[in-house]
């Protein structure tokens, strides 16, 4: 039978490549956006109850995606009421709404769960967070583990790929330095570059085998962002002479990051059976498909 499956959050970056994935598949597949208008995806606010409530009598989904989510770690900090009603109380909510039903959950948090001080972090260390957007995440997983523990909950890292806004780092870098313009880059942060279609593709194949729980879901290599720009740089045959390699004092970024987030993912690799793919395997699938 077809799965019907419903992306809360389809005209971002990791939605917009769930959405791909799923239209690619036998299945039915929905997707919704909040602000950013994209042709085919049905409005809906996360926090509007009544109306998430009414797309789910009316789709029926047997897979709810959840990417949706304020994701900006400067507007959380500046909002931490604001944001923590999309980032934690529509979550609960949903929750509500999915009680009595066999709806599979899945549940995107953040390796911000982690302070970053000591590396490498595996599933079940204890999170702790630098940010306001870090102790969103850890509440939400935290309520979902609790009321719902069929779901599936994964962390990736720093998300890379096409999307509708250009805004992720990967296609920041790229933007700056094809206008020949310097770009800063901090030295002094590290995580697991993640390649959000092959983050799609994880989703749904654990998804579709109905697995719960929580895991790393990031690429193989940790990189400061410096030299994940500097792979960047490689792959598209840009000069590195526009990166400025800063420490995160200097980009006076109003939330805190952490230093050094490097995920263990032998639990996933475990199911899947292979990493996910590294930075220069992102970049190189993505440099294929990138409008010149
Ligand atoms: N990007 C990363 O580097 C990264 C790293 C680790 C974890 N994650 C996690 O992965 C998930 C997806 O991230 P992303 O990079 O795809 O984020 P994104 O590109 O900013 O997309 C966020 C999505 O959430 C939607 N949204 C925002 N507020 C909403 C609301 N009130 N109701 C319904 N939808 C709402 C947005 O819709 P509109 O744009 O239409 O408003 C958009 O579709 C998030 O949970 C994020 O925390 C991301």
């Amino acid at each position: 039978m077809q799965s019907r499956e419903l992306i809360i959050g389809a005209s971002g970056l990791v939605g917009s490549a769930l959405l791909q994935a799923a239209q690619a598949s036998d299945a039915v597949v929905l997707g919704t956006y909040c602000h950013t208008k994209v042709d085919g995806l049905v409005p809906l606010d996360l926090c509007d109850r009544t109306a998430v409530r009414k797309i789910l009598e009316e789709f029926r989904p047997d897979i709810v995606y959840v990417p949706a989510a304020i994701v900006n770690a400067e507007q959380v900090e500046r909002d931490p009421v604001g944001t923590k009603a999309v980032n934690v109380d529509a979550v609960e909510a949903l929750i509500d709404l999915l009680q009595g039903s066999n709806v599979h959950l899945v549940y995107f948090s953040s390796d911000y769960v982690f302070d970053g001080l000591h590396p490498p972090y595996k599933e079940d260390d204890v999170p702790h967070p630098v940010n306001e957007y870090g102790r969103q995440k850890v509440i939400t997983e935290t309520l979902i583990r609790e009321r719902r523990p069929t779901s599936l909950i994964l962390r990736p890292g720093v998300v890379y790929g096409l999307e509708h806004q250009g805004k992720n780092f990967a296609m920041r870098v790229l933007r700056e330095l094809r206008a020949g313009r310097t770009m800063s880059v901090a030295m002094d942060q590290s995580n697991n570059p993640t390649y959000a279609p092959d983050l799609a593709e994880v989703s749904r194949e654990l998804a579709a085998k109905r697995v719960s729980g929580l895991f790393h879901a990031v690429g193989p290599e940790t990189l400061a962002r410096f030299d994940f720009a500097r792979e960047i740089c490689s792959v598209f045959e840009l000069p590195t002479t526009l990166l400025v390699p800063v420490p995160s004092s200097e980009l006076r970024q109003g939330a805190l990051r952490p230093k050094n987030v490097c995920l263990d993912t032998s639990a996933l690799e475990r199911i899947i059976g292979r990493k996910m793919l590294a930075p220069r395997e992102g970049l190189t699938a993505m440099k294929r498909i990138l409008p010149a």
